[in-house]
């Protein structure tokens, strides 16, 4: 793994692990790891996943990433353990949704889930992972973040401000053992997707992965040292382009709209 020393312990702290994503990256880094601290609220599902992985290796936590109580439970667990190397903000929650009739509470939990909560747990993590030599912080980020698309304007924005959030913090920590990290999936077949999303992603031919194939791609990009990687070349392509030419996409997206509008919840 980039930016561990060989032969040192990979301790990992992994949100979202009950997700779709979350469980295959978890399956992932089971052989990798000296033990893994699982997060999500399902607690059935988490217990499932420990099973599966083994007890000694994986330790689960059941709660609510927005509580600041579920962030003190990581941070005395992994301090118990021992200390952590890497921590991965998957965790996440999606509301593909008309903007104007979007229902403000639906908008602030989106803005709490997917950036208050990866920032909030990232900083209460700071001091113990500089205790480790190097570690790593890996966001999860989506393309939307870094391409504006209709219906996605509220989730967009949270993970618009997430991939800020890693930049500026990559930038702040250079100094320090600890690296920041942006990754990017593309649309995945997880319970994230609303049938609506479902239903869009078939009527636009949207390229779909299983959570499978991400967490590949993830353990791959976790052993390279690029700052931030997308999944899929097309998507990667698009993400450039909107950066150096965003006509092209406005374009490109206002040709996808009355399809979009038509499976769009008001
Ligand atoms: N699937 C896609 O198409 C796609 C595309 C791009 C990016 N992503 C990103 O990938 C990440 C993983 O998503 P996924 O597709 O695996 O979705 P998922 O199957 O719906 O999993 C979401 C995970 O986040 C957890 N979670 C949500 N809100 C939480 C909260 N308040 N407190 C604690 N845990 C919470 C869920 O826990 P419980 O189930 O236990 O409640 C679950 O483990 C997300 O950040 C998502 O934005 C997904």
């Amino acid at each position: 793994m980039a930016d561990r020393k060989p032969g040192a312990p990979c301790r990992a702290i992994l949100t979202g692990a009950t997700g779709g994503i979350g469980r295959a990256i978890a399956w992932e880094l089971a052989g990798r790891t000296d033990w893994m601290i699982l997060v999500g609220r399902n607690i059935v599902a988490l217990h499932a996943l420990q099973e599966k992985i083994g007890k000694s290796k994986a330790h689960v936590i059941a709660g609510d990433l927005t509580q600041e109580g579920t962030l003190a439970t990581i941070d005395r667990l992994a301090r118990q353990l021992g200390g952590a190397n890497l921590l991965v903000n998957n965790a996440g929650s999606g509301d593909f949704h008309d903007f104007e009739t979007q229902d403000a509470g639906a908008i602030r939990n989106l803005l709490d889930t997917n950036l208050l909560a990866p920032m909030l747990l990232t900083r209460r993590l700071l001091p113990l992972l500089k205790e480790a030599d190097t570690a790593q912080i890996i966001n999860i980020g989506s393309l939307f973040g870094n391409l504006g698309y209709p219906g996605f304007a509220a989730y967009g924005a949270s993970k618009a401000g997430l991939r800020g959030f890693t930049q500026a913090l990559r930038r702040e920590l250079a100094d320090t053992g600890i690296t920041v990290r942006h990754f990017i999936p593309r649309a995945t077949r997880t319970a994230i997707n609303s049938e609506a999303v479902v239903a869009l992603n078939r009527a636009l031919k949207t390229a779909e992965d299983t959570p499978e194939h991400v967490a590949r791609q993830f353990v791959q990009f976790l052993d390279g040292s690029a700052w931030e990687t997308t999944v899929g070349a097309k998507e990667a392509f698009f993400k450039f382009i909107n950066q150096m030419l965003p006509a092209l996409p406005d374009k490109a997206i206002a040709g996808q709209l009355s399809v979009i509008r038509k499976h769009m919840p008001k």
